[in-house]
C-alpha cells in the first residue's frame, strides 16, 4: 500500500509515520509513505494557501487553486488514489472503515486547516471522514489516526497475525476481554484464577463472557450490532438492565466484571 498526505504541515507526520510498528512496516516494504507540502502548489511569494470567506465571518478558508492543482498532479501519476478529506462533517471513522481502506492500493489523505476548505474542492473526494464530534485544529492528526489504524491491519505489519483479529471491534463487534500478565497477585488484586488454569476451552469461554460483560457495561450501544448467540443476547439484555437499574440507584458497579 502507498499512503500520501497533502497538508501545510508535512513535518507533523515525521515522527508518527516512521516510529514503532508503522516505521517497521515501512522498512519491511509493507507500505510506503510520502507527506506532500500543499505550499509547493502555490505561485505567489508568500506561498498563500488561505483566503477570506465570501459572505464574511471569522477565520480563513483554504483556497481552491493550490488544492486542485496538487490533486491534478498527484492523481496524474501512479495508480488512481482513493482520496479522503478530513472534516468534522464527514462519516465517523470506525474499525470497519479501517478494514475497507486497508484493501486500497493507494490512499491520498487531504488535511484541511483554518476554518475549512472551499466547498468546490470536495468534489475531488472519494469520501469525507470525521474522527469524532469535536473540532481539531487541522486534519493532520486525523490522517495519522487513520494511517495507523489501516497500516496495522496490513498483512505482516503486526508480526503476530492473530492480534489484529482478536481485539476490540473485530471479534464479533464486542470490546476486548480483560488481560493480565505477571505477577498473579499484585497489590491485593488477583488475576482471575481461570486464566492460570491452562484449560484453553474454559479460558476462551471466560474471555467471551468477559467481553460481553465489558461491552454491556461500557458500550451498550455496540450490543445491537454485535454478532451474538441467542443466549448471549439474552444475557446482554439482563446485564444492561441490571447496569441501568444500578445507575438509577446511584450505585452502579464500579468495575465491568459484574455478573
Ligand atoms: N478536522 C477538524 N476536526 C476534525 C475531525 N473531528 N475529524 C476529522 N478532521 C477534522
Amino acid at each position: 500500500m502507498r499512503i500520501e498526505t497533502l497538508s501545510v504541515f508535512p513535518e507533523m507526520f515525521d515522527s508518527v509515520m516512521h516510529a514503532s510498528i508503522l516505521g517497521r512496516a515501512e522498512e519491511r516494504g509493507i507500505f510506503s509513505f510520502a507527506a506532500f507540502d500543499l505550499r509547493d502548489w502555490t505561485h505567489d511569494r508568500h506561498r498563500t494557501v488561505d483566503d477570506e470567506p465570501y459572505g464574511g465571518g471569522a477565520g480563513m478558508l483554504m483556497k481552491p487553486e493550490p488544492l486542485m492543482e496538487a490533486l491534478d498532479d498527484l492523481e496524474s501519476t501512479g495508480p488512481r488514489p482513493h482520496v479522503i478529506f478530513f472534516t468534522p462533517c464527514g462519516e465517523p471513522f470506525t474499525q470497519r472503515t479501517a478494514e475497507r481502506l486497508a484493501g486500497e492500493e493507494r490512499l491520498l489523505l487531504v488535511c484541511g486547516r483554518y476554518e475549512g476548505i472551499d466547498e468546490r474542492v470536495y468534489a475531488r473526494a472519494d469520501e469525507r471522514i470525521s474522527l469524532g464530534d469535536y473540532v481539531l485544529t487541522g486534519g493532520e492528526l486525523a490522517a495519522m489516526v487513520v494511517a495507523d489504524a489501516v497500516v496495522r491491519l496490513l498483512p505482516g505489519a503486526l508480526g503476530d497475525e492473530m492480534s489484529a483479529q482478536d481485539e476490540s471491534f473485530s471479534a464479533a463487534g464486542l470490546l476486548e476481554y480483560e488481560q493480565y500478565t505477571r505477577p498473579a497477585s499484585f497489590r491485593g488484586q488477583d488475576v482471575p484464577p481461570i486464566l492460570l488454569s491452562g484449560d484453553h476451552a474454559k479460558i476462551a469461554a471466560w474471555r467471551r463472557a468477559n467481553a460481553l460483560e465489558r461491552t454491556c457495561r461500557w458500550r451498550p450501544d455496540l450490543i445491537e450490532h454485535a454478532d451474538l448467540t441467542d443466549e448471549e443476547r439474552e444475557r446482554a439484555r439482563e446485564l444492561i438492565a441490571r447496569n441501568a437499574a444500578g445507575a438509577a440507584e446511584g450505585a452502579a458497579a464500579t468495575d465491568c466484571g459484574v455478573v
